[in-house]
């Protein structure tokens, strides 16, 4: 791992993947005061209060810790200008491929940049651009994902990104994992249903329960019923919503077929239909009818803990693995 504490300036090279409104002050200090690193999920969150929540963190730990910018947030230069004010050290960017206004932005305020690589020419690509190091996620992990595995994607990234650190992220749910992946070559790792349901976490207690309960094949991808209508590849819980997204794409898509209905309303009609879910589950515990967005690596969640048990418990174990194979 010392190249990636290095670049991260944490005693281990595990990161806390941004979960939006999981990921605040509270998970993130606990994660960074615990020697990983955390970082605050921006999300749609508007300048004023990436602010604060930034401050507050701050007021927490004196451990580095990062913050996680959306592509695709009307306002990303101001948020880049926030985090410039406060210094901080490390900017994730995700949701889509930077541009490179966002790139130079961040470069020029002093933090380093970190990018999602989803190929490996991608890779290539945002290292000659200006990443200073990358995170390759693969679609065991929860929350937005792409087509490809972790395991397929480290095989391609890993051996051809030498400039900068790469972290793996995605299904990863123990020690030995980690210690197979830093074999490969990663530097560093990034979890987050691991960390999602912590004691520090502020999520809803509904909303923890329904981690601990769950199993690895409960965590399951959004599927499209139709090409024609806009359904974001997300890993969640099954529940009621999900069902009745499955549903409603079949009620929109018929109602175009039957003239009821153009195209661009039954595009937004889907679009729009999962807005403030995740809120509704985190925040408020609606795990029926919000996103339970989630890992495959939930059936390893079993009880709630604090952040340093689970990343003691990982170290523990990649150490011993390491050990095994030393041996
Ligand atoms: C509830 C939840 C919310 C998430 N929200 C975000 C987000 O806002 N931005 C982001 O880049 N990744 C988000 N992710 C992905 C995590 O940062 C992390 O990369 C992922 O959880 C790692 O895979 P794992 O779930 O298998 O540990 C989210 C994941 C979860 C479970």
């Amino acid at each position: 791992m010392a190249r990636g504490t290095a670049f991260l300036g944490s005693r281990y090279a595990i990161m806390a993947g941004a979960m939006s409104w999981v990921s605040e002050r509270h998970l993130v200090s606990a994660i960074s005061n615990a020697g990983g690193f955390g970082v605050i999920a921006c999300g749609a969150m508007p300048v004023e209060l990436l602010d604060k929540e930034i401050a507050a963190t701050k007021a927490l730990t004196t451990k580095p810790f990062g913050v996680n910018l959306i592509t695709m947030h009307p306002q990303l230069i101001e948020l880049i200008g926030v985090c410039a004010a406060h210094k901080v050290s490390h900017i994730v960017l995700a949701g889509g491929l930077p541009s490179a206004p966002a790139m130079e932005a961040i470069k020029a305020s002093g933090a380093k940049l970190m990018c999602f690589a989803p190929t490996a020419a991608l890779a290539k690509k945002l290292v000659r651009t200006g990443a200073d190091a990358l995170v390759i996620e693969g679609s065991e992990a929860g929350g937005h994902i792409g087509p490809v595995s972790t395991s397929v994607l480290a095989q391609e990234i890993l051996p051809v990104i030498t400039d900068v650190p790469v972290f793996v992220a995605g299904g990863i749910g123990r020690g030995n994992a980690i210690a197979a992946y830093l074999e490969m070559g990663a530097s560093g790792v990034q979890l987050g249903t691991r960390f999602a349901a912590c004691s520090e976490s502020i999520a809803h207690p509904a909303f923890k329960k329904a981690f601990i309960r769950a199993s690895a094949r409960e965590a399951v991808a959004s599927v499209q019923l139709d090409p024609r209508l806009p359904v974001i590849p997300v890993r969640a819980l099954k529940n009621a919503g999900t069902e009745a997204f499955t549903e409603k794409q079949r009620d929109v898509a018929a109602r175009i077929d039957a003239g009821e209905m153009d195209l661009a309303a039954g595009q937004l009609e889907i679009e729009h239909y999962w807005a403030g879910a995740l809120r509704r589950a985190v925040i408020d515990g609606d795990v029926e009818g919000g996103s339970l967005m989630a890992g495959q690596s939930v059936g390893m969640v079993t009880a709630e803990v604090p952040v340093a048990d689970v990343i003691a418990e990982l170290v523990t174990d990649a150490e011993a693995a390491l050990a095994r194979r030393a041996a």
